[in-house]
């Protein structure tokens, strides 16, 4: 799949990693980007046709499949963390964490299916995170949506291999947009990491690890939970 004259969608455009897809699928050609985002009103983009676009609405989902018809290349990009925690956390902040990581994939792949399978197969990039394959104490709600995610796109890839569908998932550690400003930590440039992905996608990647955290944690999955884990909880005892 190459970007040049796709047709792409790209779920929670209005800023940081998804506004910045936008800009780079512009430079590499893309022939429509379809900007879709909650607040249609938020997004500051020329030449992109806007989508106003819940990931957690199904109604929606189904109105921006029909009205991006021509999609070859679904960006699932919108995300949320909650701060939640498991054991204590609020269950209906949980679930709502899950509606936009989990199910918002899983609504926006079952509307377009078709869509790509009508426009040559297509692919489908998922927005995922190295903490699909980690858990920190301060946010083990959103990784467990995240492995859900990651799940997903296995699962979503198996199941529309047979109408030609490249299926990636991106992995990433920490990066600088508002997601977590808060945090005084290193963090890859959203341009970097959008340049992995683009990259991979035209290379027929099944996955994309755009930095050095996700590539250690991917690797350190051979490991007993007990070893991988085992700098947190001294550090909790
Ligand atoms: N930043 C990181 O460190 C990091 C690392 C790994 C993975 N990621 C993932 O990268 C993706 C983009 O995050 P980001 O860093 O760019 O965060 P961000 O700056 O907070 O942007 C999040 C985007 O998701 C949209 N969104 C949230 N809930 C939505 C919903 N229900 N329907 C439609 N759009 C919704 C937001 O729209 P509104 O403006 O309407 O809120 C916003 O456009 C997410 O999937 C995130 O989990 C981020």
């Amino acid at each position: 799949m190459q970007i040049k004259d796709s047709v792409v969608l790209v779920t929670g455009a209005n800023r940081g990693i998804g506004a910045e897809f936008v800009r780079q699928l512009k430079q590499r050609g893309a022939a429509k980007i379809y900007a879709a985002a909650r607040n249609a009103g938020s997004i500051d983009a020329d030449g992109v046709e806007v989508i106003t676009l819940d990931v957690t609405n199904q109604a929606q989902v189904e109105a921006a499949a029909a009205q991006a018809s021509d999609t070859s290349l679904l960006v699932n990009n919108a995300g949320v963390a909650s701060g939640e925690t498991l054991i204590r956390g609020d269950l209906d902040g949980i679930r709502r964490e899950l509606e936009t990581n989990f199910f918002g994939p899983l609504r926006l792949t079952r509307a377009f299916a078709p869509v790509l399978a009508a426009n040559g197969g297509g692919a489908i990039l998922n927005v995922l995170s190295a903490v699909s394959w980690f858990t920190h104490p301060s946010s083990t709600t959103y990784s467990a949506t995240k492995a859900a995610a990651w799940s997903l796109t296995d699962g979503i890839r198996v199941e529309l291999a047979g109408q030609g569908t490249q299926v990636l998932g991106l992995h990433m550690g920490p990066v600088d947009t508002d997601m977590i400003a808060r945090l005084e930590i290193d963090k890859s440039d959203p341009a970097t990491v959008v340049t992995a992905a683009l990259d991979g996608i035209e290379a027929g990647a099944s996955e994309v690890l755009a930095d050095a955290i996700a590539t250690q944690v991917k690797a350190s999955l051979g490991l007993d939970p007990s070893e991988r884990y085992a700098a947190l909880v001294g550090a909790q005892a």
